[in-house]
């Protein structure tokens, strides 16, 4: 293999997704019992539904029998039964019944991937194993999900640009103070500055040099085996509660080279009475404001063609953009070459 061959992997790689992590694919409450949920995650087609016991299941999309799509089809005692012609697949991907052919040989034949699932915070993630990772790691999750004292609401959003794009856009505090400024909540600051970008324990965090406590200023990347997430902080003008800040915890998916789904907690510290109030603030009128402020973002990275980073000309101020790429090239780097080493030992 040549050295242009195994850049053009890694590329490709790094253009539908990282493997060896975990993923959200859905809202807890969008899996059932009573039907299937059909997604895509890093173009694979999935399945996903709850078996009796609540538990949920995650395998190919593809009937082992013909390859109609299982999602079409129905849970029966905690299977999945195809639509096409009837034949049940367990949790395991394993064919339980045909039931049109009696004793089929099929029955009993493991036949489909099937996938680790776990449900955390109103959210279902899907692990995707890699060479070097088969077996998942603990899911990683932000510490604000995992103490008391914050709460929040969970929205996602499917956007019709690649999850590169997405990742890009939460690594670039400037465009706060321009793309968003109409909006409620980053109307103000200036809109002239330079980026610093300093090393964490698990990642990075970009921001801006002379502004801080006004519109978006800041964004942090966490970095873990196994998953990758960022947040930042919105100053909340007074009218919005009880002042501060509301934290966004964001997660982004590839679902395939040119769709990505993400998953925004947003989140307040804030408990007691002030609590209860800004909950029913949130959902009486902030959503809404917040969702217009999203909408700007997808739009926007909507509307820039796939191929826009070959023509780009970066400057100062997407350094953060840059430590991003540099961090999926550099984990895309070592999953291609670990399959080549496997593939190798096996020849
Ligand atoms: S394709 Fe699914 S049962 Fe035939
Ligand atoms: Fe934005």
């Amino acid at each position: 293999m040549t050295a242009i061959d195994k850049k053009a992997l890694i590329e490709a790689r790094v253009n539908e997704g990282l493997r060896g992590q975990w993923y959200p694919v859905a809202k807890s409450v969008e899996i059932r019992t009573t039907e299937p949920y059909g997604t895509r995650l890093l173009g694979q087609k999935l399945v996903l539904w709850r078996d009796g016991a609540g538990a949920i299941r995650c395998l190919e999309d593809f009937c082992p029998h013909r390859g109609a799509p299982l999602s079409y089809g129905e849970v029966h005692e905690g299977n999945i039964g195809c639509r096409y012609h009837g034949v049940i697949v367990n949790g395991e991907g394993v064919v339980v019944r045909v039931p049109a052919m009696p004793e089929c040989a099929l029955e009993g034949r493991k036949a489909l991937k099937s996938f680790h699932v776990q449900e955390a915070h109103d959210a279902v993630f899907v692990y995707i194993p890699s060479v070097e990772r088969p077996e998942p790691p603990a899911l990683a999750l932000p510490r604000e999900l995992e103490d008391p004292s914050w709460t929040g609401f969970l929205c996602t959003s499917l956007w019709g640009t690649n999850y590169r794009y997405a990742l890009d856009n939460l690594a670039d505090p400037m465009h706060g103070c321009y793309l968003h400024s109409e909006s409620f909540t980053l109307a103000f600051g200036s809109k002239q500055d330079l980026m610093k970008l300093d090393r964490t324990q698990a990642g990075f965090r970009i921001e801006r040099v002379a502004q801080t406590g006004a519109n978006f200023v800041w964004t942090e990347f966490e970095v873990h085996e196994g998953s990758m997430f960022c947040f930042l902080d919105i100053p909340y003008p007074p009218a919005a509660g009880p002042g501060s800040f509301m934290r966004i915890l964001g997660f982004t998916t590839p679902v395939d080279a040119t769709t990505c789904k993400v998953f925004f907690w947003r989140m307040r510290q804030v408990e007691g009475l002030a609590r209860e109030s800004w909950r029913f603030l949130y959902r009486a009128a902030l959503e809404e404001r917040h969702w217009n402020v999203l909408e700007q973002d997808r739009v926007m990275l909507e509307g820039m063609p796939d191929d826009a980073r070959t023509r780009e000309m970066l400057y100062q101020h997407d350094l953060g953009v840059s430590r991003i790429r540099q961090i999926l090239t550099r984990a895309a780097k070592s999953q291609i070459e670990a399959e080549l080493s496997a593939e190798m030992a096996a020849e």
